[in-house]
């Protein structure tokens, strides 16, 4: 797939495709990520992309007429364009949008300023999209933002098994995470993940990826199915819980790492 970010500040949002699993899929092919100056798509010696809002008010508003052009350019290139505008009114990005946005043969993303831009400019955009109930002065972040997690999606790009395990994918907060040393300024890797019995690590992270999911998003645990394997989680969780309330051991591993005593 392609990701095409039209903005009038490029140096800024070049980082986006320069670092980590990005850039190695990048340079493997996997994805293209092209950046656009906005400002290439002007024609007066100052090149200029805003100017004052008709009716008054404080603030500048986007031009139209570098968002055609650029538009115009990139859909003689592509016939199979889809087109995003990064603003606070859109609808919230999350991993389920994002999957059907990496399905998408070649992605231009329009950067907004928060002032905003032309309403005229919407006649070209197939979805506005936000990525949080908050305002950025600008959508460059937005569109790294956008461009990092749709990368993520794309088949090759990043391990399948590590995105099915990613919190949210299946609408569960991940377990934590340890590596060596086992043991730190005394504090313990949890018993079970040194023991090299699959199964029970295996139900320790299940256990303690509904736990956490429990504790810290209730929205999430509350309208969950849950699985065989998560019932034994949760079977597991209580015995933990009976083993500490009846006072046979202390923090167990299982109930000592979310910082909170049940
Ligand atoms: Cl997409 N743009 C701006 N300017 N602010 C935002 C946003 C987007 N998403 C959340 N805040």
């Amino acid at each position: 797939m392609r990701i095409i970010i039209a903005t009038i500040f490029p140096d800024f949002v070049r980082v986006v495709k320069e670092y980590g699993v990005i850039a190695q899929a990048v340079e493997e092919g996997k994805i293209e990520i092209e950046i656009m100056n906005l400002r290439d798509f002007t024609h007066d010696r100052h090149r200029i992309v805003d100017d004052y809002p008709y009716g008054g008010g404080p603030g500048m508003v986007m031009k139209p007429e570098p968002f055609f052009e650029l538009y115009d350019h990139c859909k003689q290139r592509f016939k199979d364009l889809y087109t995003i505008l990064t603003s606070p009114q859109g609808v919230t990005l999350n991993n389920r949008l994002a999957m059907e946005l990496s399905k998408k043969g070649n992605l231009l993303i329009f950067c907004g300023r928060y002032e905003g831009v032309d309403e005229r400019v919407k006649s070209l955009v197939d979805l506005e999209v936000s990525i949080g109930d908050y305002v950025l002065s600008g959508g460059e972040l937005a569109a790294m933002v956008i461009c990092d997690v749709v990368s993520r999606f794309v088949p090759g790009v990043v391990e399948e098994e590590s995105v099915k395990r990613d919190s949210f994918y299946n609408d569960l907060l991940d377990h934590p995470q340890y590596t060596r040393p086992a043991e730190y300024r005394g504090l313990r890797v949890p018993e079970v993940l040194l023991s090299g019995n699959h199964e029970m690590v295996q139900l320790w992270r299940t256990a303690e990826s509904l736990k956490l999911t429990a504790l810290r998003r209730p929205d999430l645990f509350l309208t969950r199915q849950f699985s065989v394997e998560e019932k034994k989680g949760l079977i597991y969780l209580i015995q933990e819980l009976v083993k500490y309330v009846e006072g046979r051991q202390d923090s167990p591993d299982s109930l000592s790492s979310s910082g909170k005593r049940w």
